[in-house]
Formats: structure tokens, sequence, C-alpha cells
């Protein structure tokens, strides 16, 4: 995505939520790089996040605050002037949700609502895009698309069919401008959730151990790079302002279903370390995980002219040499993704102070 494409968003008031993870720093650097005056909900100042280590953390407002705290949110909407929310926030990491489901649900159902009725009481936003996700469809025949009934039965998937179905609600029956984006895996550089498939096995490889599969390796999942998920992000609050598709959800995938195998494989082949191979320890699959789901993005195709413009192949070799390059101690960490939506390959090296190397899982 070119600054020229992201030129509209010059002195847009932007509030996004849960900025300092994976999409939120590759989304927020964009509207930053187009120009766009960008609120930043931030809950913990972790020391590892691609947005806090950017030169991009400092030309944004950062407000402290949950979720939880509607009252706050409102505050934010009004005292900035917000025109564009971007909500991202939510407990992501499945495990975690299993463990914890009542707290997945708080941050990821009740903090959806928090926002919505914020939203809607402040009544100025022009377009409010809803991070919920491939999880929310449940179990179904692959390939999902927008017609298929939410039915999430673990936790996390759970959270993001409520979160989903409340923002369909919002959009429905006030005519709040929400959309809500149903993506597949995501992935890139700047995830430091090392227990992700991605960055785990690339921690793994990088230390030069064998990266390590739980499960049997069956599971299919599309996967989707960072930057494709940005540019369907703001393609959808562009089409919301236009005052298109309230209360509707778009499917982005690539629609190419890759096995947990097969994806170690590939990352083994662009690491070219030849000598290290996948250990598989499960025998059978993973527990509480669907076995097999990929996406048809036809709608957002149709209606948002938006298509994958990373390949699979392409995508991974780029967040491996940011891994790479970051898991070094003494590298300087890239500090915007590579190949991210913005197309630059950093500002420079950037080491905050106090950094810290994640625990290995
Ligand atoms: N990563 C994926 O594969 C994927 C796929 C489909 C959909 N999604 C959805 O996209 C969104 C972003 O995903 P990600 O991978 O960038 O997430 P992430 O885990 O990297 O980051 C989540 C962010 O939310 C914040 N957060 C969590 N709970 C909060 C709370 N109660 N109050 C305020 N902030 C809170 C965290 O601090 C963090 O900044 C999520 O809603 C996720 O469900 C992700």
């Amino acid at each position: 995505m070119s600054k020229n494409s992201l030129a509209h968003w010059k002195n847009r008031a932007v509030l996004v939520t849960g900025a300092t993870g994976l999409l939120g720093s590759n989304l927020t650097g964009a509207l930053v790089a187009g120009g766009a005056r960008v609120v930043a909900l931030v809950r913990d100042e972790v020391l590892d996040s691609a947005l806090k280590c950017s030169g991009d953390w400092e030309k944004i407002i950062r407000v402290h605050g949950d979720l939880s705290e509607q009252a706050q949110l409102e505050r934010i909407l009004a005292d900035y002037s917000i025109d564009f929310c971007f909500h991202l926030a939510a407990q992501t990491i499945v495990g975690v949700a299993n463990d914890s489901p009542v707290a997945t649900f708080e941050s990821n159902i009740r903090g959806t609502w928090n926002l919505l009725e914020a939203a809607r009481r402040y009544g100025k936003l022009k377009a409010i895009v809803v991070a919920s996700s491939d999880k929310a469809y449940g179990m179904h025949p692959a390939p999902y698309d927008e017609t298929t009934a939410l039915a999430g039965r673990f936790p996390y998937d759970v959270s993001k069919s409520c979160a989903d179905l409340i923002a369909q609600s919002y959009g429905l029956s006030y005519g709040l401008p929400v959309g809500i984006t149903r993506c597949g895996n995501l992935y890139g550089g700047g995830d430091f959730n090392f227990s992700r498939i991605i960055p785990g096995s690339i921690q793994m490889i990088v230390d030069g151990k064998d990266p390590v599969i739980r499960s049997d390796g069956s599971h299919l999942r599309d996967y989707l790079y960072v930057s494709d998920a940005v540019s369907g992000y703001l393609g959808l609050a562009d089409a919301l302002a236009e005052g298109k598709f309230y209360g509707e959800a778009f499917n982005f995938g690539t629609s190419r279903p890759v096995s947990v195998l097969d994806l170690v494989r590939l990352l083994l082949e662009v690491s070219g370390r030849k000598n290290l191979k996948p250990d598989i320890q499960g025998t059978s699959k993973a527990a509480r995980e669907i076995d097999a789901q990929w996406l048809d993005s036809k709608k957002a195709s149709e209606k948002l002219s938006w298509r994958p413009s990373v390949s699979l192949e392409e995508g991974l070799q780029l967040t491996f040499n940011w891994y790479e390059q970051y898991l070094k101690w003494d590298a300087p960490l890239p500090a915007r993704l590579g190949g991210s939506a913005i197309g630059g390959k950093g500002e420079g090296p950037c080491l905050p102070a106090g950094r810290v190397r994640v625990a290995r899982q």
C-alpha cells in the first residue's frame, strides 16, 4: 500500500483499540503514514510491540485504559472528535481462552458492546470496523462464506461469534456505521504471541532447533499476510464512510488451505536451514480446535475490490527475515514490518530501553 493510496486519511481522527498487537501495529503504521491523527487505546505498555518500537509510537496519542471502562471510551471519542474507529482489541490466544474463558468473554464480548454503545451515544463516527474472525463461524464444511451461520463452540470462537452478532445488531438496529471483518489466520513480523505457530516455529528455527508441532499437523487453515488484512480494514472503513454495508461482515482470506505441517515445511524452506525438520509431537488433532477452516472472500473482492497481494511463500520469507533480525540480541529491531502495509523496510535501528527476550514456549 503506497503513501498515495493512503493520502485521504490525512487529518482524519482515528481511534484504534488493540494498537500494540500484530494487526494494530501495522494498521496504525499505515494510518500514520497517511497522515491520520491516531488515538490508541493502550491497556498494557508491553516491552515487545512493533508499534512501541517504531517511530510511530511518538506520532500517536496514547490513552491508557481497558475496554471495560465504557465511560472512558465515550470520553476518548468526544475529546478527540473521533471520525473513524478500528476495534481490534481482544484476548486472542486460543489456549488462554480455554484456560480463562470468563476473562476472554469480558474483553471480547463485553468490551465490544462497551465500545459500540459508546459509539452509539457519541453518534458522530463515520465508520467503525470491528474485528471478528474466521473462528466466529465455528465448525462447518469449508470454505466458509458470509452466509455461513456463526456457531462458535470453544471459548475464543464463541467470544468472536457473540462480538460479531452484537456488531451486526448495532449496525442494523441503530444505523451505526459498523462493518465486521472475518480474517483467516494473520501473520507477519511483529507478532509477539510466541504460542502462535508462525512466530513460535521461527523462534525455534532461528535457535537451530527442530520446530515442534504439538498436534498431528493436519489442521487446515487460511493464512493471510498482515498488510493484506490492513488493506481490507481500510477499504471497509472507506465503504462505510460512503454509507455502505452497515452491519455487514466480510471475509478476508486467501482461499488457500494449508496444513500446519506444510506451513512449517514452508517456513523451513524459506529459512534455508536444511538440517532441521518438523518435530511432530501429537498423534491426534489439537483439542478444542476446528479441523479445517478456510474462507471464501468473493464478497470482499466484488464489493470492496479487495484481493490479497502477498503470496504465502513471499509473506513467510518477509516474516522469517523480520524475526531473524529481531531475535538476534545485538541486531537492530526492524522499526516497521518488512513489506508492511506502507511498503517500508523500517525507519532505522530501534531498541527500546529494557527490551527483553520473549520467554521460550
Ligand atoms: N491474529 C490472527 O490470526 C487473527 C485472525 C482473525 C481475527 N483476528 C482478530 O483481529 C484482532 C487483532 O488481532 P491481533 O492478532 O493483532 O491481536 P494481538 O493479540 O496481537 O493484540 C491484541 C491487542 O488487544 C489488546 N487488548 C486485549 N484485551 C484488551 C482489553 N480488555 N482492553 C484493551 N485492550 C485489550 C492487547 O493489549 C493487544 O494490544 C483481534 O480482535 C483478533 O481476534 C486475529
